[in-house]
């Protein structure tokens, strides 16, 4: 079956393919960083990030997530059902880390009292800036209905993910979901879970096991992804 290209993204393509239900999204080794300031590739980044992602869905699904997952197609693309997205990126932070640092003023590692939930707007142009609830609903960027959802799935996710990774000696320090609307009008999670859209932490040592390693300039970033896989997934990536 011929594949049309219909969107490329910084780390992702995705292609129709003649289902009228579903999509195919393509990962790609491109690594880009602080909106794309700074870009540079990852070795089998896409097939690693791929087949990551299809180990978690799946798992997901099995606890009441629903997912946009239909099931792998290729080393490093995968068949999901077609949502309309919402534009917010929502952030689960279980420790401080990043953007949360300069924000709060507080040290980097520094446990939460409990998971803390972000959103933020989509938009490349703006630099995908913090919004609230408020400013999603004069925005219109979703209903209340369909924002409760979303929160309550991403904090179900995050509920479901800190024991998982906790089990493999990794600390899931904060992640970011992406959520949108099926055809029944059901909320699922789309997008991808992987080392570029979660921060891994061993959690003996505290190294950094995921894209801040590229975005830090960390070094060894194509050992540590292929050390999260393995860890997680508990075989050698296809490439
Ligand atoms: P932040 O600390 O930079 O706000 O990032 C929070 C989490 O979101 C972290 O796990 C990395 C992830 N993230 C993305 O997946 N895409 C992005 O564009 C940004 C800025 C962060
Ligand atoms: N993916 C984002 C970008 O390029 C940022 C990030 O993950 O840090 O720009």
């Amino acid at each position: 079956m011929e594949w049309t290209r219909i969107y490329e993204g910084k780390a992702k393509i995705l292609y129709e393919t003649g289902e009228s239900e579903s999509f195919v999204q393509s990962f790609k080794d491109d690594a880009t960083a602080f909106n794309a300031l700074k870009k540079g590739t990852i070795l089998h980044k896409g097939p690693i990030n791929c087949q990551f992602s299809s180990t978690l869905f799946p798992m997901l699904e099995n606890k009441g997530i629903p997912t946009h997952f239909l099931g792998r197609v290729a080393p490093n693309a995968m068949k999901i059902r077609r949502l309309k997205m919402v534009p917010l990126e929502v952030v689960v932070r279980n420790r401080v880390a990043g953007s949360l640092v300069k924000r709060l003023g507080l040290n980097e590692g520094t446990e939460l009292l409990h998971p803390v939930l972000e959103w933020y707007y989509k938009r490349d142009d703006l630099g995908d800036p913090i919004v609230n609830r408020d400013h999603i609903d004069v925005l219109r960027l979703a209903s209340h209905a369909v924002l409760a959802e979303v929160e309550r799935l991403a904090r179900k996710t995050n509920d479901v993910l800190v024991p998982f990774f906790a089990g493999k000696d990794i600390l899931l320090v904060d992640m970011k979901l992406e959520f949108g609307v099926g055809e029944s009008g059901k909320v699922c999670l789309g997008d991808e879970i992987s080392a570029d859209t979660c921060r891994f932490w061993d959690s003996k040592t505290l190294d950094k096991m995921d894209k801040d390693r590229f975005r830090q300039d960390l070094g060894q970033v194509e050992e540590h992804y292929l050390e999260l896989f393995r860890r997680v997934v508990g075989h050698d990536p296809e490439f």
